[in-house]
């Protein structure tokens, strides 16, 4: 069995990611605590379907590093690369577009809400699921920890793998399954769906700069409530007690008795969030902060995860070349 998963750097992250994917790849490592078990990658020629811009794609590769060391990512439990350091995935990306029909990817939703949303429409979008595949396939994964909106491409592996053993008669590939995190989906300051793209997010590492007040206003006050007063019932679902229940489970369970019966106001419950948030996410900063100090650390333990997952990978494309036809010298 290999876990595997790729991860977008996409800017800052946010506690919807935290709780919706890091958690779980975490909890994964910690589970089968060999590196060979579980693979994990930063996804940086996908950033390429939408950044065109060398510093920012360096600083954005950089910082999901950081995040990920930070956050509790083991290299003694965990394979950790950048996927540029495998360049034989662009080479299984080539090999598994030539079995697959253009009519899957242009099934994809994802392609189709990237582009509706203003993103350029080139090859390497509308092929970004075929790239996925070769990540996914090229380790043999049989497990891909993801969110709800990476479940199709994970099936378009499925059916990749598939049309290459079928097409080539010998079983190369792996079926790999998605795997979906516990944690519901995460509210955000206004009680929708946490994203960054609808500027509710609260961060995990605040912006620089900004002071443990200023988070508490921009963030935790600002979480929105309807209008009940401090007597008045509350709902144990709303986005205050959901967030709660993420950050500090005990505490919150405790709470949810007297929040529910009535007597403490919102007000109160947000106070308890931004402490439990601190608790939670400030000792991580911390370790950020020191992690961003040592860049040759950081490369240490990507290049040593490169090198184990390469060697897979190597294998793997020697088998998927001689089914293919494919001399090499
Ligand atoms: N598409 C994934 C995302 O946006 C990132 C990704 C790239 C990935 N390759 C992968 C995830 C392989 C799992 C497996 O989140």
């Amino acid at each position: 069995m290999r876990i595997l998963s790729g991860i977008q750097p996409s800017g800052t992250l946010h506690i919807g990611n935290y709780y919706g994917a890091i958690q779980q790849h975490i909890e994964l490592q910690e589970e089968h605590a060999r590196p060979e078990a579980a693979f994990y990658f930063i996804a940086n020629y996908h950033v390429l379907t939408s950044v065109h811009d060398r510093e920012r794609v360096r600083a954005l590769t950089r910082d999901v590093a950081l995040d990920y060391l930070a956050l509790g990512l083991d290299r003694k439990k965990a394979t950790f690369f950048r996927q540029t350091d495998v360049p034989e995935v662009t080479e299984l990306a080539w090999m598994l577009s030539c079995v697959t029909g253009k009519g899957l990817l242009e099934r994809a939703h994802s392609y189709k809400d990237k582009v509706a949303r203003g993103l350029e429409s080139t090859m390497g979008l509308f092929c970004y699921p075929v790239l996925m595949a070769a990540d996914i396939l090229i380790y043999k994964s049989t497990v891909v920890p993801v969110g709800k909106d990476q479940q199709q491409h994970v099936e378009m592996a499925q059916d990749m793998a598939q049309s290459f053993n079928h097409a080539f008669s010998r079983e190369v590939f792996l079926r790999p399954e998605w795997r979906f995190s516990k944690a519901p989906v995460v509210p955000g300051l206004d009680g929708a769906k946490m994203s960054k793209s609808y500027h509710n997010a609260i961060p995990i590492f605040l912006p620089e700069g900004m002071t443990e007040k200023q988070a508490w206003k921009t963030f935790f006050a600002a979480i929105k409530t309807d209008s009940k007063g401090v007597d008045d019932p509350k709902d144990a679902n709303d986005t205050l007690m959901t967030l709660y229940r993420l950050f500090a489970p005990t505490e919150a369970e405790e709470f949810e008795p007297v929040y529910v019966r009535g007597g403490v106001g919102y007000g109160e419950l947000k106070k308890r969030l931004h402490a439990a948030y601190e608790a939670k996410f400030a000792p991580l900063r911390e370790k950020r902060a020191q992690l961003a100090k040592d860049d040759a650390y950081v490369e240490s333990v990507l290049v040593e995860g490169a090198k184990r997952a390469r060697a897979v990978a190597m294998e793997v494309m020697k088998e998927a070349r001689d089914a293919a036809g494919l001399v090499v010298a």
